[in-house]
């Protein structure tokens, strides 16, 4: 007798399985970073629910801060952020937190304290929360680096010390994209098991794009060598032009550079002199991603894991992608 529907996977790799896995690998790991992932995997969860239903208030026409019922009804990016906190917190392997929303540097009571330091964005993409489009959630790890107890410079390491780094994407399906330093791997939820699902192994940047991802809306603020790329991009001396896409979620945005390739340019402006997107949350955990699947990453100047930060919420500008067109923007940005 055949089994009616779709065939059911009985030995699906899970993203708890596959780190427990990669734990495995290391003969003196004591399972911490494995907890605190799957700390992160079900705020994740937690946050994808949450994303889901927005859409269903919103069709009820629960707008503000109440419901029908007078409740309260957090705004999901402070909803996500108490999420990952609450998640990280009672982990018992993190001693420092930063989180885009919050302005100073979280410290862990004493008695929950462990060795790691997570830099997140809870919920990237504010723009789009509000009309349903892709959004995401942002971390990286990084080791404790002080004997004793953690202090700011534990939190102000550079990326290319980071030991692991990943996103969600709260897209058409929602997916988790994780780097520990070893490649990239893709997981794509199944609400049907609760679990998220290997499906993108050892994820690599194509070496070369046909896709250009900007804000050109700031065209008129940019220096004259971006300006001249994209032109190079849009009226290209021989070959086709490439195409233009951006969606204003950074997760978004730099998960279709690597699945498609192409570049993803977040510049300096005039009126911004660093760009918009963040260091710690942003900029660094994407690099780490980006050249973990074989693509690059850079300030335009610098790459971008060699920062060394001076402050948590510090902005860079970002270029990455494939190898050959972030090669090509620095030539015109060197010249
Ligand atoms: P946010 O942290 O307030 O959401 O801002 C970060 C977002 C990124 O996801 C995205 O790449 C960028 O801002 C878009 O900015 P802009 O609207 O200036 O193009
Ligand atoms: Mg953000």
């Amino acid at each position: 007798m055949t089994q009616q529907g779709a065939p059911f996977d009985s030995n699906a790799m899970t993203l708890t399985r596959f780190v427990l896995a990669e734990q495995k690998k290391f003969k003196h790991a004591t399972g911490d970073l494995s907890q605190l992932l799957n700390c992160i995997q079900t705020a994740v969860k937690a946050v994808s629910s949450a994303v889901r239903k927005a859409g269903i208030a919103q069709l009820h026409g629960i707008s503000g801060d109440t419901n029908v019922q007078g409740e309260e009804v957090k705004k999901l990016d402070v909803l996500a952020n108490e999420l990952f906190v609450n998640m990280l917190q009672s982990s018992y392997t993190t001693c420092l937190l930063v989180s885009e929303e919050n302005q100073n540097v979280i410290e862990i009571d004493a008695d929950k304290r462990g060795k790691y330091i997570v830099c997140f964005d809870p919920l990237d993409g504010s723009s789009n929360i509000d009309c349903l489009v892709s959004i995401g959630s942002i971390f990286s790890i990084y080791r404790k680096i002080s004997e004793s107890l953690p202090t700011i410079q534990d939190a102000l390491q550079p990326g290319n010390r980071m030991v692991a780094a990943g996103y969600a994407l709260y897209g058409s399906a929602t997916a988790m994209v994780v780097s520990l330093g070893n490649g990239v791997n893709g997981f794509t939820y199944d609400p049907s098991i609760g679990e998220f699902i290997l499906t993108d192994v050892n994820m690599q940047v194509p070496k070369q794009g046909k896709i250009y991802s900007i804000n050109e809306g700031y065209q008129y603020l940019w220096d004259d060598s971006i300006k001249k790329y994209i032109e190079a991009k849009k009226d290209p001396a021989k070959g086709k032009p490439y195409g233009a896409r951006y969606v204003g979620s950074m997760v978004a945005d730099v998960h279709r550079t690597i699945k498609y390739g192409g570049i993803f340019l977040y510049p300096a402006t005039s009126q911004s002199p660093n760009g918009k997107l963040r260091l710690l949350y942003e900029g660094n955990p994407m690099a780490f991603i980006i050249e973990q699947a074989g693509g690059k990453a850079s300030t335009g100047k610098q790459r971008i894991l060699d920062v060394v930060p001076d402050s948590i919420h510090q902005r860079t500008p970002v270029f990455l992608g494939s190898a050959n067109d972030v090669d090509e923007v620095l030539s015109y940005i060197s010249n």
